[in-house]
């Protein structure tokens, strides 16, 4: 899986995946970032990559041009690409569509900033426009990072153990069980005792019940 940031932050997405587990995988070969910056295609001596809005208002806007050429670069290396708008304005991002997205071979994300991106260039390059929540925030990094984090734990080899990314919250619209280790007793409190019985069946019946029990207090709206 090869993932292209297109940004004016090419350092913020770089560093903040570059540690733990996705920075491993970028290590080993199973994935691979790269971070485009926008300013590069800057055409004007000041580098200068927005203007005033038409027709007024607050804030400044990306302008079409310098977001097209640094689409270009990526895009002719790749047939029909994927390209993701970040934007308050798109469907909310969830597992499923993760998992829809792990199976595509490169992906662009696009990274906005100020108020926005002239339209007409989002006409003609986006495919998708995603958001991570009903909130704002100052740019599209975060919620690429957070896509291709979640994305990226989706492919092969990326996570260690085989099954970790079956058994967990939202495999089958369900919150993951809670889990222990050691001590047996922390301050006072003690590890389930069917945990510590050694009977797999019914240590797999009681994190069933606690899944649901779980996924009930706490996201009803999953059921
Ligand atoms: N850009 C600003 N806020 C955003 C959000 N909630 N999701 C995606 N992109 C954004």
């Amino acid at each position: 899986m090869r993932f292209h940031v297109l940004t004016l932050f090419p350092e913020m997405v770089m560093d903040g995946l570059n540690t733990s587990i996705i920075g491993r995988a970028i290590q080993n070969g199973k994935i691979e970032l790269e971070a485009v910056n926008i300013r590069d295609f800057a055409t004007n001596k000041h580098m200068k990559v927005d203007d005033y809005p038409y027709g007024g208002g607050a804030g400044m806007v990306m302008q079409a041009e310098p977001v097209y050429l640094a689409y270009q670069s990526v895009a002719e290396q790749i047939s029909s690409p994927r390209v993701i708008y970040l934007t308050p304005q798109g469907s909310v991002f969830n597992q499923r569509m993760a998992e829809d997205l792990s199976k595509e071979e490169d992906l662009i994300f696009l990274c906005g900033h100020y108020e926005g991106i002239d339209e007409r260039v989002l006409e003609m390059i986006v495919t998708d426009h995603v958001s991570i929540g009903d909130y704002v925030l100052t740019g599209g990094e975060l919620p690429a990072m957070v896509m291709i984090d979640t994305i990226s734990r989706l492919v092969d080899g990326v996570l260690h153990n085989d099954d970790s990314a079956k058994y967990e919250s939202f495999a089958e619209n369900r919150l993951e069980y809670p889990q222990y280790t050691r001590p047996e007793e922390f301050m006072g409190r003690k590890v389930p005792e069917v945990l510590l019985s050694g009977n797999h069946a019914k240590i797999a019946e009681w994190r069933e019940e606690e899944s649901l029990k779980r996924t009930r207090e706490r996201r009803p709206d999953l059921l």
